[in-house]
Formats: structure tokens, sequence, C-alpha cells
């Protein structure tokens, strides 16, 4: 019993068209800025090795079951759960699920565009040439006084930020599908072309090592949680964003084919921006363990000695930003269609009131580059939490939800006609989504507070 519902939102204009809006959802700052840093502080290769079979066997899955959800409810998140759970005899409470992505998005929102702001401040010092011959110290001294100035931060974040809401608040057809089209592949071409440079200098060899040699021995259970939540926040799962624009999606979309292209671009890139990157750290004597700033660092050194390197820092800076905010707008696109659909808002109030929200709290990680460099709580600057907190525990729990709701709350009948899949296909997903990832989100959070370790020697079991 297919449904006939529509989206008062619209529609995309053809399946690729929707590859390419989720696509540019999930590629981002999560892959270029996020995966190397955090593979770095979590030691690589184990942690690479973990954080793809987490987007094997937990993103891929769920991923699916948000793009099936949210085409059969054809609603913001919110309203599409309590659409579905009413359908399905359900409590109406699996809508606090919509609720906390919707606070999850605008927490995730408010530090995303401080970053993205940094990589629209940093277009201009390449394109300056500030970088041209520099050292390792040359450009760790322009981070540190770049982020120690406050109002150059909120400046940026608030440019950023405005973009975000312009766009959203055009509507998800004109303008962004256009841009993604032509954006994503060159931003690919241009990683590739990085990738061949940094195959050239003296790290390469202990570059590779790093990412794809597992060194189980430095992995610890903190690794295991951060690599699952890398894989949510760079597949842009567990809070509704790919739910909603699966909402956009035409009925006759194949969700299996359109969810492995998606989650293949974006671990394509991921890699790619690992493998530009670590030949950098290690042949100019950087840290894979220097945190939030370690693109900020290794890349402008190496366009600062590349030929032509001026041109292609600036291109390749001005496609990350765009890269950003491709997938800054699919972060609040589940509020602004809540607004719309319950409030009766016009899409232009509802993306300014969102925007404002995640503007007013992105302060606080202005801040926590510089004057509130140390207040920290639980050893965790504030933007730390932020992103510790949505990363690590709001996506995983929100991927839980939805995969515990579609494989065990919606009938059969309703996910086998949604996804469009018959037999052996069906089953499997079946498996992964009802099992599998569960099983597997709370193992990860159990492992991560030391928890499964007594429980597994209570049953006689040697720890993992
Ligand atoms: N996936 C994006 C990135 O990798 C960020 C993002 C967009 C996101 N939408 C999201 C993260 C929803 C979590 C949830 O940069």
């Amino acid at each position: 019993m297919p449904t006939k519902r529509t989206s008062i939102h619209g529609e995309w204009s053809s399946r690729l068209a929707f590859i390419l809006a989720a696509t540019g959802s999930a590629v981002g700052l999560g892959n270029i800025w996020r995966f190397p840093y955090i593979a770095g502080e979590n030691g690589g290769g184990a942690f690479v090795l973990i954080y793809l079979v987490c987007v094997a066997v937990i993103g891929v899955p769920i991923m699916m079951t948000e793009i099936m959800l949210g085409r059969r409810g054809r609603r913001s998140p919110i309203n599409t759960m309590l659409t579905l759970a009413g359908e399905e005899g359900r409590s109406p409470r699996w809508h606090y699920v919509g609720w906390a992505g919707v606070v999850a998005g605008f927490l995730i929102l408010s530090f995303y565009s401080v970053i993205g702001g940094w990589t629209l401040a940093y277009i201009f010092r390449v394109g300056a040439g500030v970088f041209t011959g520099a050292t390792a110290e040359g450009v760790t001294s322009v981070f540190d006084r770049f982020v120690s100035d406050p109002e150059g931060l909120l400046a940026w974040h608030t440019v950023f930020l405005t973009m975000t809401m312009i766009i959203t608040a055009r509507g998800v057809r004109s303008g962004l599908e256009r841009a993604v089209r032509y954006l994503m592949p060159a931003l690919f071409v241009l990683l590739v072309i990085m990738v061949g440079y940094a195959m050239n200098t003296a790290g390469f060899g202990q570059a590779f090592e790093f990412l794809f040699k597992p060194d189980l021995g430095k992995l610890k259970p903190q690794g295991v949680l951060a690599a699952m939540g890398q894989a949510f926040f760079s597949l842009s799962l567990g809070m509704g964003a790919i739910m909603v624009y699966g909402s956009y999606l035409q009925r006759h979309a194949s969700i299996a084919r359109t969810t492995i292209t998606i989650a293949a671009a974006d671990t394509g890139v991921a890699i790619l921006a690992g493998l530009a990157i670590f030949p950098l750290v290690f042949a100019s004597g950087l840290e894979p363990e220097a945190g939030s700033s370690l693109i900020f660092k290794t890349l402008p050194l190496a366009f600062g000695h590349m030929p032509g390197g001026r041109l292609f820092g600036t291109l390749f800076f001005v496609l990350l930003a765009f890269a950003a905010w491709t997938s800054a707008i699919s972060v609040i696109e589940p509020m602004v269609a809540w607004l719309v659909e319950n409030r009766g808002h016009s899409r232009v109030y509802a993306a300014v009131a969102s925007g404002l929200g995640a503007w007013a709290l992105g302060i606080g990680t202005v801040l926590s580059f510089n004057l509130w460099e140390d207040r920290t709580l639980l050893g965790q600057t504030f933007f730390g939490l932020l992103d510790y907190l949505t990363a690590n525990i709001l996506l995983p729990l929100g991927g839980l939800a939805v995969a515990v709701f579609g494989g065990w709350m919606l009938s059969r009948v309703a996910s086998r006609d949604e996804l469009g899949l018959q037999g052996r296909a069906y089953g499997t997903w079946r498996v992964l989504v009802r099992y599998v990832a569960p099983v597997l989100v709370v193992v990860v959070f159990l492992d991560s507070i030391g928890v499964l370790d007594t429980l597994l020697s209570w049953v006689g079991l040697p720890s993992l």
C-alpha cells in the first residue's frame, strides 16, 4: 500500500538531484577537517579500519532507513515520526526522536558554522600569498594568531551562517541543486591533485602506514566510540537531515542504490583527505594529534610550496567552503521544515530564526579558542563538549532510535514497499537494521564507558 502523500516543500527534480544533495550534505568539513584530525588523535590505522566497518554495517543500513522513513512520511522528521507512529499503531512519543534531532542539529550548526568561517578566512589568506614559502612554525603562528582574535572569528562565523540562511530561505531546488552538480566533482579533482602532490613528499610512506596499518594496541575504547561518532557525523545521520532530504525524494527512486553511492562518495573523500594531509604532517614534523587545527596548518604548508599553490590553494578553500555550505543547509532543514509545517512561517522567516539561534550559540565556540580557552568541563572546551556530545552521543542515539523504529516498529509491508527490495536484499537490510546496527551501537557505548569488559567477565568471556 504505497502512500499518496507528497511534500509541501517540493521534490527533487530527479534521483540524481537527490544523490547530489545528499552527497552535498554528507561531504563537508566532516570529511576534510574532522576525519583527519580525529583519526590523528586516535592513532590512525585501527581507527580508520573501525570507521570503515561502522560506515558499512551501521551507516549504510541506517541511512537507508532514514531515507525510507522520510519518503514515507513526507514531512519534517518530527511530523514524519508522528505520522508513521500513528499509522503503525505505535506511541506518538516516537516524535521526540525528531525533536532530539532538531536540538542536535542546532548544536552542530553552531560550531560547524564557526569552522566554516575559518575556511572562508583561509580563502583570503592563501589567496594573498601569506603562506608562500612558509615553514611549519610559520603556518602554526598564522593559525594561532587567527584564532586568538574573537572578533575576527565572530565576523567569519556571521558570514558563513548568513550564506547558509540565504540558501535555506530559497528552498530546495533553486541554486543548490545546480551548484552541487559542478562543485562536488571539482572538489574531488582538486583533492586527487593534492594526493598526487603528497605522494611525492618524504612523508608518504609513513602516512600510508599510519592510515592503513591497524595497530590495535593504539586504540582506546574511546577511539572506537570516536570512529562510530565520525561515521554518523560524516554521513549526516542520526538527526533527521537525511530523513528530511528523503522526504523530497520521488517515489520510484531506489533507496538502496542511492545510499551506496552516497556512502561510497563520502568515504572516498575522507580517505583522499587523509592521504593528502598526513604525508605533509610527517614530512614537516607537525603532530598528527594537532586536533581541530590540523588541516589549517598542513594544507597551507603544502600550498606554500607546490607550484601554482597559491591558485590551487585558493580554489581548494573555496570548494571546501562550498562543501561546508551544502552540509550546513542540511543541518537546519529539519528545523526549518517543522517551523513551516507547524507554525505556518515562511521559509525565509524559518531560516532566519533558526540561523539566529545557532549564531548566538556559536559565540561559545568562537570564545572557546581564545578567551575561554582555559574554561573546561570534563577536560573539554565549549567547542570540544558540543562536538563530543553531538557526534559521539546524540547522533548514535538518534541512529539507534531510527533503526529500532524502522526495523521493529514499522510493519514489514511498509518497509518492503518503501524500500522496493525483495528476497535476500530485503532480508539483509532487515537483519542489519534490526540486530546488527542497534547491537553494535549499544556495544560501542558500553565499551566506551568500560561496562562491556565487566559484563563480559560476568558471563566468563575474555575482554575484547
Ligand atoms: N556530514 C557533514 C560533514 O561531514 C556534516 C553534516 C551535515 C551533519 N548534516 C549533518 C552532521 C547532520 C550530522 C548530522 O561535514
